[in-house]
């Protein structure tokens, strides 16, 4: 049986989030900038069954049967097992590393898990469907995020643009022009679950004002499909900006946030929005290609931790 090494790459919504969780559509992208990795070698020395995970960012060296039942490594390596209808897992050395930043809206969790389910299935000689890898990473999803969508564990197993919309088939954008993105990082971490939740107490606490704006969130994203697939990018900055508006109302902005979306459309970006759960992690700027490299340095120095240039492009996503 012979090593394998599997990568997944990281996400960012462009249009959605949290509106995505109450039914509405959104719109994710593939970050390959950034990567998740699992390498899995066979251990042919140990006589039974012995998983063991590597992750020395982490500082994790653990035996898989030492995981606690509910450790999202454990349940991947269940969920494999489950779809496998096998009770052993040929024992085997897993190393698992990644260049996404963690708790920043850029999908870290879904992309270790399904670079790791991926690598399991293929480590045994099974080639997944993005589909399957997909379904089995949101199991490990529902216990990172409490209530997820499945938009990032989708957009990731793809690989590809995607409209994610909860109980309905995914589809594939393919852009009519070229897009040039910036990600800031506001150096806050930001907590999806915890966003999340405080989400979900706001509308009970108000349920018709919530769906109004998830309401108007989810026609956005509609809108925004249609200027990625014509290429309008002066319309498709208005309407992240207009998407921002929204976030901000449901309290998932942050100072932080609010200061780096400033900076960037006062130095000429067409718009800019939170992605991801939001209460810290990143923006993404809509920029002109010539601009990208000048605002990225003036990103940096209005406080931004990081900041990934990235192409949205024609072709990619058919
Ligand atoms: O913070 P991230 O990158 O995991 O994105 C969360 C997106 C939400 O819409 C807020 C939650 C979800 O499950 O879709």
């Amino acid at each position: 049986m012979p090593g394998i090494i599997s990568t997944a790459p990281g996400k960012t919504i462009l249009f959605g989030e949290h509106a995505v969780v109450y039914g509405k559509p959104a719109i994710a992208v593939p970050v390959n900038e950034k990567m998740a990795k699992a390498k899995i070698l066979p251990n042919i020395s140990a006589r039974t069954e012995s998983i063991q995970f590597i992750a020395s960012q982490i500082e994790l060296d653990m035996e898989y049967s030492q995981l606690e039942q509910k450790h999202p490594l454990r349940i991947a390596v269940d969920e494999v097992k489950n779809f496998l209808q096998i009770e052993n897992y040929p024992s085997c050395k897993i190393f698992l590393e990644t260049s996404i930043p963690i708790s920043s809206g850029l999908g870290s969790s879904a992309a270790i898990s399904v670079a790791l389910i991926n690598g399991l299935l293929n480590f045994v000689g099974y080639t997944p469907t993005p589909k399957i890898v997909s379904d089995l990473a949101f199991q490990v999803e529902i216990e990172f995020h409490g209530n997820p969508s499945g938009i990032d564990n989708t957009v990731i197993a793809y690989n590809k643009a995607i409209m994610f919309q909860k109980e309905k088939p995914v589809e594939f954008i393919n852009p009519g022009a070229e897009f040039s993105l910036l990600i800031a990082d506001s150096g806050i971490k930001g907590n999806t679950k915890t966003a999340v939740s405080e989400v979900r107490e706001r509308w009970m606490a108000d349920t018709s004002t919530f769906d109004l704006y998830f309401e108007k969130i989810g026609n956005i994203t509609l809108q925004a499909r249609e200027m990625i697939e014509t290429g309008d990018i002066f319309s498709l900055g208005k309407l992240m900006n207009a998407n921002q508006e929204l976030l901000v109302k449901i309290g998932v902005s942050h100072s932080s946030i609010d200061n780096l979306i400033d900076t960037a459309l006062d130095h000429g970006a067409f718009g800019a929005k939170l992605c991801g759960g939001g209460l810290g992690g990143n923006i993404i700027v809509l920029v002109n290609e010539s601009s990208a490299p000048h605002l990225s340095d003036i990103l940096i120095n209005a406080g931004a931790a990081d900041v990934i240039y990235m192409k949205l492009k024609p072709g990619e996503s058919a």
